[in-house]
Formats: structure tokens, sequence, C-alpha cells
């Protein structure tokens, strides 16, 4: 999310700083790219905002500021929802 919005991506709003407090970070990786490098498994925290995102939430939801990136996001590609507020 950091990156996004410090970089200006359209789609990314960020509101609450990364607290994971806003659900305006909302992202789609998918699953088994997920499973395959290795992310951090989706918090009780991050489960409660994802069920109030804007857009559909599906397996492949996530939100952007619980995500560090590293080298695994090598490659990766990471759809946007429609509408993040
Ligand atoms: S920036 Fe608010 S939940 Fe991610």
């Amino acid at each position: 999310m950091h990156a996004s919005v410090a970089a200006g991506l359209e789609g990314i709003v960020g509101e609450c700083g990364g607290s994971a407090m806003c659900a305006t970070c909302h992202v789609y990786i998918p699953v088994d790219e997920q499973a395959r490098r290795s992310f951090p498994a989706v918090s009780a925290v991050e489960e409660a905002m994802l069920d109030s995102a804007a857009a559909e939430r599906t397996s492949e939801s996530r939100l952007g500021c619980q995500l560090s990136v590293t080298d695994s996001f090598d490659g990766l590609e990471i759809r946007l929802p429609e509408r993040q507020l």
C-alpha cells in the first residue's frame, strides 16, 4: 500500500495509513500465487476489514497494507477492485 500510494498508483487509497482499519487498499492476488510465494496468512483483523471492503471480497482478496514488498513480489500480477470507497 505504501509503495503504491507513493508511486501515485490510481486505485489504492490507503486512507488509514496502513493500520488495517479502512480496507481502501484492497487488492486481489491469485490464491495459488499467495501459497506458492509463502505470503503471510490473513489475520483476524484483516479478515474483518476485508468483509467491509467496498468491492466484492473473493478468495484472492488481501489488504495491501498487510503485505510487505519483498523479492517474492517479482513478476506477481496484482489486480485492483473496481472501487475502494
Ligand atoms: S490502508 Fe487502511 S486497511 Fe490498508
